[in-house]
């Protein structure tokens, strides 16, 4: 027979959770499909997926040579790598101070009211050098990837400035290159307002949109701009013209939505048809409406609510709805130093009633297409590029049911193992 496909790499599976067997964005009700075989072996060539099915159907087209590899998965648990789609991943010091002064009931608000939260982070960034960026971010990366996670959205918003804002930047795209997770950049200037406007909001909005979003943009160091929209931080009308500048200078949008009070973030999102609207744990019903009538992707972070101790988004109210839904880890140093993907698909299940179904569609199809990666990225389909996982379990719902522990035994990031 001819045009028999060279096998790089074969996985003999095991248990293959493909997809959801449709393209995302995955809504509502078929967020519950998955698409799982047992006993499938996927092959991979030349960083793609190039076959996947049962062993006797794959066996006739395959040609293995004296380099293919094989991992031998019986047993096992093949998913597509697992995307995080929100982390604020780049920053300088650590706020365990504040875990403390948290665990004794102090608001995060307030803390960050009284000069520390996020303005601690600014300053510790803003010292930090970019070789100390790059070092923590390089180690965060390796954490992620040895749980199984192969694409990281990262943002920037730590610096508040242009020196720093362009330094955490230049960090993501350093560790882009000497490492194999996948990093897609978002400026985040609007995170907080800085020492150095105080009393000139509109100054601070000008020097974003007029000197740091050029400069970002010139030097390509972002595909998203993010904004915090939260009463006392950026409103709604501020946010609206951040994000529409932004999208006028070709960046996608993407926004911090009702985490903290209802303030119509989500509206807005759906206004500006944003690539995103995150947290949400305030979202409106009117709120729902709207995102329902848009393409925006809601992504949820529950390991936030975790930390912060806070009521967790209606999640089911909005698959009820129809809604599509992502989750991501928020990882950062304040409100969620949790990087552990697998564990915030945990907290989804226990507190938000999420389905594991529903929760590996949510960090696969949905996250890829919310990053603008769905034709590429988060299913096991012929074509797609081959970012894999294998866990020790032999039943996909076994990793969030072990919560916290991390099953990931190999890692497959564009067909090459990186992690086993
Ligand atoms: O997504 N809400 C704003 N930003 C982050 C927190 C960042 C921090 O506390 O350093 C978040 O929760
Ligand atoms: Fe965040």
């Amino acid at each position: 027979m001819r045009n028999k496909i060279k096998a790089d790499l074969i996985i003999k599976g095991g248990q293959v959770v493909a997809g959801a067997g449709q393209a995302p964005p995955i809504r509502g009700g078929d967020m519950q499909k998955l698409a799982v075989s047992e006993q499938s072996w996927i092959v991979c060539t030349a960083e793609k997926i190039a076959a996947v099915g049962e062993k006797e159907e794959i066996r006739e087209k395959i040609k293995i040579t004296g380099r293919t590899r094989i991992i031998d998965a019986q047993g096992m648990v093949i998913t597509p790598g697992l995307i995080d789609a929100h982390t604020h991943l780049v920053f300088g010091g650590t706020r365990e101070d504040e875990f403390y002064l948290r665990a004794q009931g102090a608001d995060y608000m307030e803390i960050m009211a009284a000069g520390g939260g996020i303005a601690s982070s600014v300053r510790a960034t803003r010292q930090a050098t970019l070789e100390d960026l790059v070092a923590s971010g390089r180690q965060r990366l390796r954490w992620m990837l040895e749980m199984g996670v192969t694409t990281v959205e990262c943002k920037s918003g730590y610096g508040l400035d242009l020196a720093t804002e362009l330094k955490q930047l230049e960090a993501v795209k350093i560790l882009q290159k000497e490492q194999p997770v996948e990093l897609v950049p978002t400026f985040m200037g609007a995170h907080a307002w800085p020492a150095e406007y105080k009393g000139n909001q509109e100054g601070y909005l000008d020097f974003l949109i007029n000197t740091v979003m050029p400069e970002v943009k010139e030097r390509n160091l972002a595909e998203y701009v993010d904004v915090f929209c939260e009463t006392g931080v950026f409103s709604v009308e501020q946010s609206r013209r951040i994000l529409t500048a932004a999208q006028k200078m070709g960046f996608g949008a993407r926004i911090h939505a009702e985490e903290m009070s209802t303030l119509g973030g989500a509206e807005l999102a759906a206004e500006l048809e944003t690539a995103s609207a995150d947290h949400l744990l305030m979202i409106s019903k009117r709120g729902i409406e709207r995102l329902k009538e848009s393409s925006v992707m809601p992504i949820l972070l529950p390991a936030t609510a975790f930390t912060l101790r806070r009521d967790y988004a209606p999640a089911r109210k909005m698959l009820d709805a129809g809604l599509p839904l992502a989750l991501a880890t928020d990882f950062n140093p304040g409100s969620c130093p949790a990087a552990n993907l697998a564990l915030t698909m945990s907290i989804a299940c226990l507190y938000m009633g999420l389905t594991p179904e529903e929760t590996f569609n949510a960090v696969t199809l949905n996250a890829a297409y919310s990053l603008g990666r769905g034709a590429r990225l988060g299913s096991l389909e012929v074509g797609k590029q081959a970012d894999l996982v294998i866990f020790e379990v032999d039943q996909y719902q076994k990793i969030p049911y072990f919560i916290g522990v991390n099953l990931a035994k190999f890692v497959i990031k564009k067909g090459s193992v990186v992690v086993g």
